[in-house]
Parts: C-alpha cells; sequence; structure tokens
C-alpha cells in the first residue's frame, strides 16, 4: 500500500462535560471555568509539533472531535482547529470530519455554527430511548429532547450517527427489538450500539462491587448481540465493527483508520497518536489530566509524555486485535510483510482450533484473503485474541 492510499487522521480531545456519566471512563471533567484561548493555542501547537514528527505529511482523510463533550467546544475554537489542520496537511477531496455530540436543545441548536466551522458529520449520543433507562444511565436530557435534537441534526448534516448502549438491567430481547425498530424508522444510514460495560474507576464499578445488578445476565448480553445483528443486517445496515452498523459507503472513515491500524495523530489531554515511521510503528501519549496538559503545552509546545516503539509482535498484535473487530478482518500477509513470519506472532494450532469450530473464518475482500471473525467469534473476541496473539 502507497502513502497516498493509507488513511490519515486527526483526533482531537475535548476533556469537558456538563456532568459526569457514572457508567464512563473516558477522560471528561466537569469544570467551571475553562480557559479557552489557553486550549487553542495548546491544541495549535501540538498539532504543529505532532506534524513535525511523521516521516512524511498526508493529506488528512478525516478529523474527528470526541470527548469528553465536544459539542460544548466554541464554535471559533473548533473552526480554528479546522483551519489549522487544513493549512499544516491539506485534506483530502471527501474528508470527513466529525464532532460527537450530546443531545441537549441547546447543543443542537449550536450546531449548526459547527457546520460553517467545517464539520459534515455530527454523532449523537442518545444512548436509550426509554426514560427510565436515561435515568438509569444519569443523562441529562429526555427521549424527546434526543429525538428532537436528532431530527434538527439531520436537516443539516448529511452524515449522521447516533450512540446507544444496551444490555441494561430489565431489557429484554421484546423491548431492545422495538428500539431497534423504532431507531430503524429514523432514516439513519450509521449507528453505535454498544453493551454496557462496567469499567474501573467510574461509579458503576463501585456499585457493581457492592453487589448491585447493573447489567443483563451474560447470556442475555449475547442474545441481544446476535439479535442486533440480525435486525441491523436485514435492514440493510452491516454489522462491519463489533458496535458500529453502516450502510454501505457510510462507514465512519476515522474509525476503520483504527481498526486498521492507520495512521493517526492525536491532540489534547491524554490524546494517543499512532503512525508507521520508517518501517517502525511509534506510539505517542500525551499529559492525561486538562490542568497539566495545559501546562506542558504552554512550557514545551506539546504535552506528549508517553513515547513507545512497537516490538514486531506488539505491532502484529495491534493489526490483529484492531482487524478482528471488522467484519472485512485482517490480512495476513500484510502483518507479515511488515512484521515477520506469522508463527511469530499467531498460534497456528489455536488458530485451526477456533477455524474448526466457527469462530474465525478466511474470507476474500478486495483481492486479498484475510482472516475474520465470525458474528460468534466476535461475542467472543477477547479470549478468542488472548488464545491465538503470541
Ligand atoms: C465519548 S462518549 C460520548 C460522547 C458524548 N459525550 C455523549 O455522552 O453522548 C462515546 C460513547 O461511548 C459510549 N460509552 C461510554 N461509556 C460506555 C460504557 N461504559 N459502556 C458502553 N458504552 C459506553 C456511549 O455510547 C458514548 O456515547
Ligand atoms: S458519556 Fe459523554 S457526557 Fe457522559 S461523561 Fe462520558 S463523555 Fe461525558
Amino acid at each position: 500500500m502507497s502513502h497516498e492510499d493509507r488513511l490519515f487522521g486527526l483526533y482531537v480531545h475535548w476533556p469537558f462535560c456538563k456532568a459526569k456519566c457514572p457508567y464512563c471512563d473516558f477522560n471528561s471533567h466537569v469544570s467551571k471555568q475553562i480557559n479557552f484561548p489557553a486550549f487553542q493555542a495548546g491544541m495549535l501547537a501540538e498539532m504543529r509539533h505532532l506534524a513535525n514528527r511523521l516521516e512524511q505529511p498526508s493529506r488528512l482523510c478525516s478529523i474527528f472531535f470526541g470527548g469528553g463533550t465536544p459539542s460544548l467546544m466554541p464554535p471559533d475554537l473548533i473552526a480554528a482547529i479546522i483551519a489549522e489542520a487544513e493549512q499544516i496537511f491539506g485534506f483530502s477531496t471527501d474528508i470527513e470530519i466529525t464532532a460527537e455530540a450530546n443531545p441537549t436543545s441547546v447543543e443542537a441548536a449550536g450546531l449548526a455554527s459547527f457546520k460553517s466551522a467545517g464539520v459534515n458529520r455530527v454523532s449523537l449520543g442518545i444512548q436509550a430511548l426509554d426514560p427510565a433507562q436515561l435515568h438509569f444511565l444519569g443523562r441529562e436530557h429526555s427521549v424527546t429532547e434526543a429525538l428532537e435534537a436528532l431530527a434538527l441534526v439531520q436537516t443539516t448534516f448529511a452524515k449522521v450517527s447516533i450512540d446507544l448502549i444496551y444490555g441494561l438491567p430489565g431489557q429484554t430481547l421484546g423491548s431492545w427489538q422495538m428500539t431497534l425498530q423504532k431507531l430503524l424508522e429514523l432514516g439513519l444510514d450509521h449507528l453505535s450500539l454498544y453493551q454496557l460495560t462496567i469499567e474501573a474507576g467510574t461509579l458503576f464499578h463501585t456499585r457493581w462491587r457492592r453487589g448491585d445488578v447493573l447489567t443483563g445476565s451474560d447470556d442475555l448480553v449475547a442474545d441481544l448481540f446476535l439479535m442486533t445483528n440480525a435486525i441491523m443486517e436485514e435492514a440493510g445496515l452491516s454489522a462491519y465493527e463489533v458496535s458500529n452498523y453502516a450502510r454501505n459507503g457510510h462507514e465512519c472513515q476515522h474509525n476503520l483508520n483504527y481498526w486498521q491500524a492507520q495512521d493517526w495523530l492525536g491532540i489534547g489531554p491524554g490524546a494517543h497518536s499512532r503512525f508507521d515511521y520508517w518501517g517502525q510503528r511509534i506510539g505517542l501519549v500525551t499529559r492525561r489530566s486538562p490542568k497539566s496538559w495545559l501546562e506542558m503545552t504552554a512550557l514545551n509546545g506539546h504535552a506528549i509524555e508517553v513515547e513507545s516503539l512497537e516490538t514486531p509482535t506488539g505491532w502484529a498484535s495491534e493489526m490483529l486485535m484492531m482487524g478482528l473487530r471488522l467484519k472485512a478482518g485482517v490480512d495476513l500477509d500484510l502483518i507479515e510483510r511488515k512484521c515477520g513470519p506469522r508463527k511469530l506472532w499467531l498460534d497456528l494450532e489455536r488458530l485451526e482450533t477456533h477455524l474448526n469450530a466457527g469462530l474465525v473464518h478466511f474470507i476474500q475482500y478486495q483481492n486479498s484473503e484475510r482472516l475474520a471473525t465470525t458474528a460468534g467469534g466476535r461475542l467472543l473476541l477477547n479470549s478468542l485474541l488472548a488464545d491465538i496473539s503470541r
């Protein structure tokens, strides 16, 4: 693959929210006072610094404003970041520029100015279509507000995705099926449907350790997952990744970059960059705390505090781990070209066992033979990966 064929993306992390949701372990904070000009100066400086770390800058295929809650960012800040990115890297003709947004009415109304700033795709965190579930998830918006925000966003942006969380206590196959049917009536081309996970360091984790039941049983969640895949596929939205469903041509380019282990830079507190560099794989991580990220960028022009050079095995396992999330799987020959013979990073005997058990299969995709998980294999992805990687 030439440099031109590779995806190249920029991730911008906005680390603030109106309130902290009890299930969320993202780097997000509630703060009364935010020094926006200092964030702008830090983000632009960090972008310039990272551009100089590349083997060869390419045109950007995607920018992703993630959080936290990027819909709380001032539109001028969004515009300044996009303008600087275009000046430094240039944009591919069909660049995808996504902002994550929370569906409160105020934020939805403000998103029109994000469009003027250059954003062309919005990912709206609806999370649930049931008032009791929204309350359980500690969300700040109602179902009506979320649906109104969605309708507004759909009139403004051609590309819209929504996030929902399932596998909640009390949820049944029937009630989730009804939710999916309602969602399918909304005319969406992309949905992210996540199973609730109890993450360390969250309020839900504390409650779970005390014995509260916060998720459906493993068996029910597995059935919900398989039903979700079947319903979405039937409606023409391919389960192109473990939690992501899209009509053909509407897959999220920015996230495909991660899943295909290509090249991206990340700016802002706690952002990760990963890119190929003269035949090696570099990983960078910036300071996580917003306050010390600001101090560090003011001092050094960047807040990178971890730098790693992957071993061939580490790099191979990144490509396997990310690629097996995709229905289109991963090209083992490509990994061999970068990381050496497969027996060094793949347990071929265990792979054979999982091929025979129908958890993985070889498929033909875009002129290459690829290893991919079946729907059943994606259900057991973590243990499968631990088993086949060396
Ligand atoms: C960075 S967050 C979302 C952006 C936005 N602040 C919001 O809440 O709508 C990205 C998505 O991750 C999902 N998510 C976060 N924590 C999760 C968890 N513990 N289990 C499942 N999904 C989770 C939510 O669906 C959320 O919309
Ligand atoms: S789910 Fe979204 S709004 Fe809630 S704390 Fe996480 S990033 Fe913030």
